[in-house]
C-alpha cells in the first residue's frame, strides 16, 4: 500500500510547504507550521465513483429516530450529557492534569456491570490503573485495558471486542500512522481525532476523549478537536479542594448549562447531590465580613458563602486579591463602594474569597459581595439566615438577576428566612417563612442591614 501523502500548512494563512518550517514566508507568523494528511493512502488512485446511496430530501421528510441514550449509574454525568450517552457520540473530557478525568471515566467503566469497555491507556500502564481501579468501587469484569497508542490497532480491537463504549487516554498520547509528526503535535491531534470519529459513527460506539489542557493554553490542546467532536466537557476544579465540577462547553445532544457537581474522596469520585450544604460552612457565632449570595450553574441554584476581609494598607499601594471571583469586577464594584456609598477603601487592602474553591460568574452575587466587603469594613457581622442575591450597576442601582424564584426556593429549602434583591420579579414575594426584600439602590440594603 502506498504511503498516504502528507504536507505542512500554515495554521494562520494556509500557506502550503513540503516540509516543516519555523517561520512562514507567506503571513510571517512563527511555529504555524502543521502536518497534514494531502491524499489518503490507497492502492489505485483513479477508482471507480463511488455509487451514490444518500439522496438530498426535505427536512419534513426526515424520519426523527428516538436515540437510545445509554443511563450511566452516575446522575452527574448523566445530567450534564443531557440524560445519558448517545451511541455513535464522540465525547472529549478537557481538564488540567491531575484533577480526576481518568478516574472519572475508569470509575464510570467499573460501576456498569455488564458493559463492555475498552480502556485505551497511552499515559499509563495496566499495573498503574489497576492500582488506581482497587480505590474505587464498583466490579464491572469487562474493563479491557490496552496500552496501546496506534489509531490502527485501537480500530482492530474494536472491531475485535466489540466495546460497547471506549477510552481514549489520552488524545495526545495517541498517534495515527499516516502521517510522520509525533504524537500531541496539531496535525496528529486532528488526525487522530478524525479517524476516531469515523470509528464512532461507522460502528456506532460511544467514545469518550481524554484531553489535557496546560495552564497556558499550549497550542497542542484540545481546543483544535472543539468543532470536531459532538460533546465537549470541561472537568475543573481547584486541586486543593475536593470539588470538581463538570461543565458541557458544546453538547450536540443537550444542552450546554448543565453542571455536574464531585467530590473526590479516597475512594474515587463523589457526585454531590445537595451542593448548597457543601458550599455552607457552619458556623456557630455570626462573623463580620462573610454573606451568602445564590449562583446558577445550569438550571441548579447553589448557595454560597462569600468571605471578605478589609484591612488598613501595611504599604503604599493597597493590595486586591480574589479566589474565584474576577478582580476586574472587583475592583468596579470597590469603586462603586467608594463613590457611591463613602467607603473610603483608597488605604485598605481587600481579600475577597469564594467558599470552596468554586469560580462563579453569575452577577448575581455581586450584591452579596458588597455586603461582605461592608461588613468587613464596619466590622459587624450580617444578619443570620439572609442571603443576597443581585447585580450591581455603576451608579449603585440593584438589577434585577434572571431566575429568581428558582434561588429563592433554593433559600428557602436550605431554611433561610430573608433574601434582599433588586427591582422587577415582583411577582414573587417568598414561600413560607422567606422574606424576599425588594430595595432599588445598594445604600438601601446596606443601610437595612449595618
Ligand atoms: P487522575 O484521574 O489521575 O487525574 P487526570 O487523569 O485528570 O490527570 O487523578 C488525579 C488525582 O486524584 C490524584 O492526585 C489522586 C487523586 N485520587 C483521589 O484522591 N482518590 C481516588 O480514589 C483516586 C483514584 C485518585
Ligand atoms: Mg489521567
Amino acid at each position: 500500500m502506498a504511503k498516504a501523502k502528507t504536507a505542512w500548512f500554515c495554521s494562520s494563512c494556509g500557506q502550503q510547504s513540503s516540509a516543516w518550517v519555523g517561520k512562514c514566508h507567506s503571513c510571517g507568523s512563527w511555529n504555524s507550521f502543521v502536518e497534514e494528511l494531502v491524499e489518503p493512502a490507497s492502492t489505485s488512485k483513479t477508482g471507480p465513483r463511488k455509487k451514490i446511496n444518500v439522496l438530498p430530501q426535505t427536512i419534513q421528510s426526515v424520519e426523527r429516530k428516538e436515540e437510545a441514550r445509554m443511563v450511566t449509574p452516575d446522575s452527574e454525568l448523566n445530567r450534564v450529557l443531557g440524560g445519558g450517552i448517545v451511541p455513535g457520540a464522540l465525547m472529549l473530557l478537557g481538564g488540567e492534569p491531575g484533577i480526576g478525568k481518568s478516574t472519572l471515566l475508569l470509575q464510570l467503566a467499573m460501576q456498569m456491570p455488564g458493559v463492555k469497555v475498552l480502556y485505551v491507556s497511552g499515559e499509563e500502564s495496566p499495573t498503574q490503573i489497576k492500582l488506581r481501579a482497587e480505590r474505587i468501587e464498583g466490579g464491572n469484569e469487562e474493563v479491557y485495558l490496552f496500552p496501546e497508542t496506534d489509531t490502527h490497532l485501537i480500530a482492530e480491537q474494536m472491531d475485535e471486542l466489540e466495546p460497547d463504549w471506549v477510552v481514549i487516554d489520552s488524545i495526545q498520547t495517541i498517534h495515527s500512522p499516516t502521517l510522520d509528526s509525533g504524537p500531541g503535535s496539531v496535525g496528529q491531534i486532528r488526525q487522530t481525532a478524525t479517524e476516531l470519529m469515523k470509528l464512532a459513527k461507522e460502528r456506532n460506539i460511544p467514545i469518550f476523549l481524554i484531553g489535557h489542557i496546560t495552564k497556558d493554553g499550549s497550542i497542542a490542546g484540545p481546543k483544535v478537536l472543539e468543532h470536531l467532536v459532538d460533546t465537549v466537557l470541561q472537568f475543573e476544579g481547584d486541586r486543593h479542594y475536593s470539588y470538581r465540577l463538570l461543565r458541557t462547553m458544546k453538547n450536540r445532544f443537550g444542552s450546554t448549562s448543565e453542571l455536574g457537581l464531585y467530590e473526590m474522596q479516597g475512594s474515587g469520585l463523589r457526585s454531590v447531590e445537595n451542593p448548597s450544604e457543601l458550599l455552607l460552612s457552619t458556623r456557630d457565632e455570626p462573623t463580620a465580613g462573610i454573606a451568602i449570595g445564590v449562583l446558577l450553574e445550569g438550571s441548579r441554584p447553589l448557595l454560597i458563602e462569600v468571605q471578605a476581609l478589609v484591612t488598613p494598607t501595611a504599604y503604599g499601594m493597597p493590595q486586591r486579591s480574589c479566589t474565584g471571583f474576577d478582580p476586574r469586577r472587583l475592583n468596579m464594584l470597590l469603586a462603586v463602594l467608594e463613590k457611591r456609598m463613602g467607603f473610603r477603601l483608597g488605604q485598605m487592602d481587600v481579600f475577597l474569597n469564594m467558599a470552596g474553591g468554586i469560580k462563579v460568574e453569575d452577577p448575581a452575587l455581586d450584591l452579596a459581595v458588597c455586603a461582605a466587603i461592608a461588613s468587613s469594613v464596619r466590622d459587624t457581622p450580617l444578619p443570620e439566615l439572609t442571603v443576597f442575591c443581585g447585580e450591581v450597576g455603576l451608579s449603585g442601582e440593584i438589577r434585577p438577576v434572571h431566575r429568581l424564584e428558582q434561588r429563592t426556593n433554593e433559600a428557602s429549602r436550605l431554611g433561610f428566612t430573608q433574601v434582599f434583591c433588586g427591582p422587577g420579579n415582583t411577582e414573587d414575594k417568598g414561600k413560607g417563612t422567606l422574606k424576599v426584600v425588594q430595595k432599588n439602590r445598594l445604600f438601601e440594603v446596606l443601610q437595612s442591614i449595618l
